[in-house]
């Protein structure tokens, strides 16, 4: 099932995105701080009565919004959860009037078979740029792909 994540949840996503071993370091950890002020951009996916996997949407625009921190536990890979939880992310991205969602992401393969198109980072909005300024990866450790889907 998913679901929109709650207060309860915070701890397991913390998890999910600071265990390298589950996403071999492909997201970026978060923050409790981070966590409690993103909570309404997260979805999560519940199976065998337990989250086993996570994603947001976060606004950056009027036009833009960037999926992040997406991740589904390993053992639980191929079943379509990654692809339900980004489906539910675009999903709440139009309902919301936004129809342009990009990602940064070294899941090429994953993004384009789901629809996205690799993209410029200029072409992005400008406020792209400040995330990336300070994010511990930039510039030298960064090798994620700018990805973007008109809805
Ligand atoms: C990327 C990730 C979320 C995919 O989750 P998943 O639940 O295994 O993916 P799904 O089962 O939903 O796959 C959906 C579709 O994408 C395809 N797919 C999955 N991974 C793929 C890849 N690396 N390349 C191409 N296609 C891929 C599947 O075959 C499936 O196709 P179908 O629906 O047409 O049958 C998962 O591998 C993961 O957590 N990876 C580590 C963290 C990470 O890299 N996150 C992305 C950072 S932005």
């Amino acid at each position: 099932m998913i679901r929109k994540a709650k207060m309860d949840d915070v701890r397991i996503i913390h998890g999910l995105l600071m265990n390298r071993q589950e996403h071999d370091g492909l997201v970026l950890p978060r923050s409790f701080s981070q966590l409690y002020s993103h909570l309404r951009d997260f979805f999560v996916v519940v199976e065998d009565d337990k989250v086993v996997g996570c994603c947001a949407l976060n606004i950056i625009w009027d036009d833009l919004a960037e999926i992040r921190s997406l991740v589904v536990l390993p053992e639980y890979r191929g079943r379509k959860f990654g692809r339900k939880l980004l489906e539910a992310a675009l999903s709440e991205a139009v309902t919301l009037g936004i129809y342009t969602v990009y990602t940064l992401t070294e899941q090429t393969g994953f993004f384009a078979h789901l629809g996205f198109e690799q993209t410029a980072m200029d072409g992005l909005n400008q406020k792209v740029w400040a995330d990336c300024l300070n994010c511990t990866r930039f510039p030298d450790l960064c090798n994620e792909v700018a990805m973007v889907l008109h809805l």
